[in-house]
């Protein structure tokens, strides 16, 4: 029996995505390839997961309510406009199982977060494409989305985008929700990076869910609390599309422990994300100065709280750069996995002082080590 022949065809070209955060794998080393809040997870963390221990007894609140009503109180939304989700993956994979069938068209621009177009093209929707415009900064190009928006069923936006770290203003997001919602279609925001950009209320487009039935927003306290190994993520929408993803939602989804946790961090807690959002901005004015200063790397971007740019070396690769970083014990992501030509790009985050310093000082005895070496010594460094 071939289990090929049995298996669902649109699995088949299916590869899993790759993501960055593995530094674990590297003892010693500081990784900057993942995007956490850099003062890691609040001193309570162990207390309310020990908190949270007796309830394993009994299944969770398949209804998440108390998790929902603290989010919708963060957001200034109702409780019927929250959806909880183990991490935002799930409501990543849940979005397309609810709205796209088979052939099913959605835009999604091109370079961001894979889990999209893998999520969607489980489905077996086709994915448009719709590349951000590197001279701009990559950002969104209005044009391409608008062109192909009469053939899409749902926009993907992520804000920041996540390998770019471009941040779109919430004007220029709005005018495409009003636009798609005039149109009949959905657009889908992933707001997960957006708690750890200075200003972040002022960028978001929660609250503006009340008044737009096609709006689906993700977020999470992965990013913000640094708890990727707890699953809490959470979507906010238009009592709508929320009540429809529900539907779907598998039962039980978020644990006991992330519930109670995460009620506490999202109701108690938000001065922690504030504060490491204010101190990277500040660190991230000082990397952008030294590092542009090194000149490994074209000019860093300065709207997030880490930087994607590309290896300025014609003949060397982000996995070359990757190489030379990992002996001084500093790991970046190698962005080679969102395709060409981003086999030259590099992204790494800002963290605190001490440790942005080692990230420094990485990068110059880098710089020293090719130009010393006989095809660096050609390199304009
Ligand atoms: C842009 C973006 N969205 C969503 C996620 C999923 O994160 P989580 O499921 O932990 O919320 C990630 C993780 O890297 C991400 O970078």
């Amino acid at each position: 029996m071939k289990i090929q022949d049995l298996v669902k065809k649109e699995l088949l070209p299916i590869k899993r995505p790759v993501h960055g955060g593995q530094g674990w794998k590297f003892p010693g080393v500081e990784d900057f390839s993942h995007n956490l809040n850099p003062y890691g997870p609040p001193a309570e963390l162990p207390r309310l997961v020990t908190e949270a221990m007796e309830q394993l007894v009994h299944y969770p609140d398949d209804t998440a309510a108390e998790f929902r009503e603290a989010v919708a109180k963060l957001h200034n939304v109702q409780a019927q406009n929250v959806i909880a989700g183990a991490g935002s993956a799930e409501l990543i994979r849940l979005y397309p199982e609810v709205f796209l069938s088979r052939k099913a068209r959605v835009i999604i621009p091109r370079p961001t977060f894979s889990e999209y177009s893998h999520a969607c093209r489980m489905q077996g929707a086709n994915i448009m494409d719709a590349p951000l415009i590197e001279g701009e900064g990559f950002r969104l190009d209005l044009n391409a989305i608008r062109e192909k928006l009469p053939l899409a069923r749902a926009l993907y936006i992520c804000n920041p985008n996540n390998p770019t770290g471009t941040v779109e203003p919430k004007r220029r997001i709005m005018e495409l929700v009003d636009e798609c919602e005039a149109a009949g279609k959905l657009v889908f925001l992933d707001e997960t990076l957006l708690d750890l950009v200075d200003g972040h209320d002022s960028l978001s487009c929660m609250s503006e869910v009340r008044g737009h039935s096609n709006l689906f927003i993700i977020s999470s306290l992965t990013k913000s609390f640094a708890i990727p190994g707890l699953r809490v993520g959470y979507g906010v929408g238009s009592e709508e599309v929320v009540s429809m993803m529900d539907r779907a939602r598998l039962s039980w989804n978020m644990g006991a422990i992330e519930q109670y946790v995460g009620t506490r961090l999202v109701s108690d807690h938000q001065d922690h994300v504030r504060r490491a959002a204010e101190m990277m901005s500040s660190e991230r004015n000082r990397i952008k100065k030294a590092v542009d200063h090194i000149g490994l790397f074209s000019p860093l971007p300065d709207q997030c709280f880490f930087f994607f740019t590309r290896v300025n070396d014609p003949k060397l690769t982000a996995k070359d750069i990757v190489e030379h970083l990992l002996p001084r014990k500093v790991l970046v992501r190698d962005c080679s996995t969102f395709g060409r030509p981003f086999e030259k790009f590099v992204r790494f985050s800002v963290k605190t002082p001490e440790k942005n310093d080692l990230l420094i000082s990485a990068m110059e005895e880098t710089a020293r080590e090719i130009r010393s070496t006989a095809f660096g010594a050609r390199m304009h460094v």
